[in-house]
């Protein structure tokens, strides 16, 4: 798992792309949530860009999960400033354990499944967290995501990139979700293009992001000479917002 604690304080002011996602998936959803606001669930909620907007909502519940202290209490904080009166709740826990009290009306989580181990074996779980006709709501980026950099490094140094994020296609996306018991009800994609100063700049800021490589071979210094000769400044991040119900749900 990436170490989200040492990148907290910096987070904010480098992820836009997953504001942007968290933003797109919190209006997709919005068609599929009851008028009364119901029991919601922030997987991997980081420093809050979706649990604020969720919690605009004024729902019955919030609960907030997130396997980093530092993430999490950064999100408490705005909660507290924002949201003092609202019922929420926070849990630092890796969600490919977590075991709720109570079960879910929507579930939602946006810029995170790229770093599950074991992603069906979490949706498994997470499909016995959720009230009869709840919907999860999950915010992912697609296979094209940062194609720019991967094409970079491998023309410097003849290697593929490796990361440790895992970024897949939609229809890849849909068919691990309906093995796993989700039938897929709406989904939108877009490209969202970041744009950087410098290579230089644009590498520093991935790196706080956490999603550049985690190669096991350093470049020597003709390929970072070539790789940052190679690199443009502006990057690709596919955005994929998509409302998932569980199978046997009764619409
Ligand atoms: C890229 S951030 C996204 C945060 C937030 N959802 C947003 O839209 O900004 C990914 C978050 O997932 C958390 N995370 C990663 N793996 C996790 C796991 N197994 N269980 C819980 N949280 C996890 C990280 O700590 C981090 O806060």
């Amino acid at each position: 798992m990436q170490n989200f604690s040492l990148k907290a304080a910096k987070y904010d002011l480098v992820s836009k792309p997953q504001e942007e996602l968290a933003e797109g998936l919190f209006e997709l959803s919005l068609d599929y949530l009851p008028d009364t606001p119901p029991a919601l669930l922030d997987i991997g909620c980081g420093t809050g860009h979706l649990s604020l907007d969720l919690a605009s909502l004024f729902p019955k519940s919030l609960d907030c999960l997130d396997i980093s202290k530092e993430m999490l209490s950064i999100c408490k904080e705005k909660l507290q400033a924002n949201f003092p009166n609202i019922k929420w709740q926070l849990f630092e826990n890796d969600a490919e354990n977590f075991e709720p009290n109570e079960k879910y009306d929507a579930i939602y989580c946006s810029a995170t499944i790229q770093w599950f181990d074991n992603l069906p074996a979490f949706l498994a779980r997470a499909k016995k967290w959720m009230n009869q006709n709840g919907i999860l709501a999950v915010g992912a980026f697609g296979e094209k995501t940062l194609c720019e950099l991967h094409k970079a490094y491998l023309e410097a140094t003849g290697r593929q990139l490796e990361t440790k994020a895992k970024f897949y296609s939609l229809d890849k996306l849909k068919s691990i979700f309906k093995k796993s018991g989700f039938e897929l009800e709406e989904s939108a994609e877009c490209i969202y293009t970041q744009s950087f100063e410098s290579p230089i700049a644009a590498l520093k800021t991935l790196g706080n992001m956490g999603v550049t490589g985690v190669s096991k071979k350093p470049l020597n210094r003709e390929e970072a000479k070539k790789l940052k000769e190679s690199l443009g400044t502006n990057f690709s991040w596919e955005l994929l917002a998509m409302i998932f119900r569980g199978k046997e749900s009764s619409l």
